[in-house]
């Protein structure tokens, strides 16, 4: 049988890189970063589509090409992001657009060329990486827990649209939230404030790269078909 065909956003490190670690090899993968030289190794057979998501014209390009060259996509990880933690009244505007250009801008422009070559086939799993913080919100994390809770009403809505536009089809949308995870992403917090994060997780450690990887792994598969429409925490139970 075929591989299915998975985009994952965001994967040249972090969650990006351990999801794509996971699914190479059971699936062909379509790997994106801003740019090509984020990579530092391919996997033979994988292919390579890059763009800088904060430029709203190279998010147009990116969907164009995705759908010209993969009419054959079977799923997309929308995990790429960006974040620029300070109090919004110091937040500059180019701050603030990039975060919604890269953090939800662009997984509804992937979204909607995804759901098209979808529909070709009425089959498909989306899974929007999002955060505890779109949930609980966050102090100097305003405008990106804005776009991380976005991205779980955009992944509940396209649910409910996939299932109101045919009756019979096999198409999923989710959203994961991850709690603290051990990135980049994460390194430049202060340890104060680490400290203070690591003191509200019950499970007594921070999160691994590998916690979001399996997870997403899961429902991905088939083993998850009836999982749909919904938000899955893994946050070490942080809320
Ligand atoms: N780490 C956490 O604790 C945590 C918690 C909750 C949610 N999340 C979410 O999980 C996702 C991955 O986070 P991470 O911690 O793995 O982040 P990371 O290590 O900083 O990696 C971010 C990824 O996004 C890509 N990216 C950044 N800016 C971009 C742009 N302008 N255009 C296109 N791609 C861009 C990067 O590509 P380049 O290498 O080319 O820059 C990289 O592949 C994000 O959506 C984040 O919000 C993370």
């Amino acid at each position: 049988m075929e591989k299915r065909k998975i985009l994952i956003t965001g994967a040249s490190k972090g969650l990006g890189l351990a999801i794509s670690q996971k699914l190479s090899g059971e699936y062909t993968l379509i790997l994106h970063a801003s740019k090509p030289e984020s990579f530092t190794n391919i996997e033979p057979g994988n292919h390579i589509l890059c763009a800088d998501f904060s430029d709203p014209e190279a998010i147009n390009s990116f969907c164009k090409q995705l759908k010209k060259e993969h009419g054959d996509l079977y799923g997309v990880i929308n995990n790429a992001g960006v974040t620029y933690d300070k109090p919004l009244n110091y937040q500059p505007e180019r701050e603030i657009d990039a975060m919604l250009n890269v953090n939800l801008k662009a997984p509804i422009l992937i979204c909607k060329t995804a759901m098209k070559i979808f529909s070709l086939t009425q089959q498909g799993v989306i899974i929007n990486i999002s955060s505890v913080v779109g949930e609980s919100g966050n102090a100097f994390q305003s405008v990106y827990a804005a776009t991380k809770a976005g991205l779980t009403a955009l992944s509940r809505s396209l649910a409910q649209e996939a299932a109101a536009t045919n009756t019979e089809h096999k198409i999923r949308v989710l959203s994961v939230s991850p709690g603290f995870i051990e990135t980049d992403m994460t390194a430049t917090i202060p340890e104060a404030i680490k400290q203070k994060y690591f003191n509200m997780i019950p499970a007594k450690r921070f999160g691994k790269v590998d916690d979001i990887a399996d997870t997403v792994a899961f429902l991905l598969s088939d083993k998850a078909s009836y999982i749909n429409g919904t938000n899955i925490h893994v946050n070490g139970g942080l809320i």
